[in-house]
């Protein structure tokens, strides 16, 4: 026998996708065998999760939610970045559209990107990106230099950027309006620990957090006020 080459492997890999893919048809038929028939007409998901773009921290896994349960948004350390086009359109349609009940930022631990934009590097078109996590740092300097466990800081700014993230969402002028003129979108921070698979929410109390940021950035005037 001669050994595979890698080529064959890879395409071998890629095919079982699709065979992946009928057999997923066919359980979810199995189940219910109008489920597509359901799916094509429409979707109301009450969920908008913001996340990371890593490979292990799969959101409608973790969660156990089905198709049409979430709509998803992930990128790299799960920013929420007010010049990002993407991330804006993102909310705006979840929550003035879809009208969204939730909105969850999720981080999780041994986060690739969360660990680059400790190390002092130029990372080239990376920069701008991990600037914001940067920016995190700097804000919650004081906090994150007295830890001196390496790896406890790590895991602390994860959080810290989860918070900052939420607040940002915050920010944005849609949230402020709908939420101070129903009371939706609730924000949410969560950690997803890579190590135990268990989701941990941070219980931040983000009602105050907007009292606190309206000062500066309130865009959400209730038409009600
Ligand atoms: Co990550």
């Amino acid at each position: 026998m001669f050994a595979k080459s890698p080529i064959i492997e890879h395409m071998e890999k890629y095919n079982r996708i699709f065979e992946n893919n009928q057999k997923w048809i066919e359980e979810k038929k199995a189940t219910d065998a109008e489920f597509f028939e359901h799916l094509s007409k429409g979707q109301d998901p009450d969920f908008l999760y913001i996340g990371c773009s890593d490979s292990r921290v799969t959101a409608e896994d973790m969660m156990g939610a089905e198709p049409g349960d979430i709509f998803v948004h992930r990128n790299i350390a799960n920013v929420v970045s007010n010049v990002d086009l993407n991330t804006m359109s993102v909310i705006e349609y979840a929550v003035a559209y879809l009208h969204v009940k939730h909105i969850v930022v999720c981080g999780h631990y041994y986060c690739g990107g969360v660990k680059a934009a400790m190390q002092p590097a130029d990372l080239g078109i990376l920069n701008p990106w991990l600037r914001n996590i940067r920016d995190v740092y700097r804000l919650h300097k004081d906090e994150l230099n007295s830890i001196t466990d390496e790896e406890a800081r790590y895991k602390r700014l994860v959080e810290l950027n989860v918070e900052e993230q939420c607040i940002n969402v915050l920010k944005t002028a849609v949230v402020q309006r709908h939420y101070l003129d129903g009371g939706y979108p609730m924000v949410h921070g969560w950690v997803f620990d890579i190590h135990s698979g268990q989701l941990i929410d941070l219980k931040l109390d983000l009602d105050q957090k907007l009292k606190d940021i309206r000062e500066i950035y309130d865009l959400g005037a209730s038409s009600k006020a």
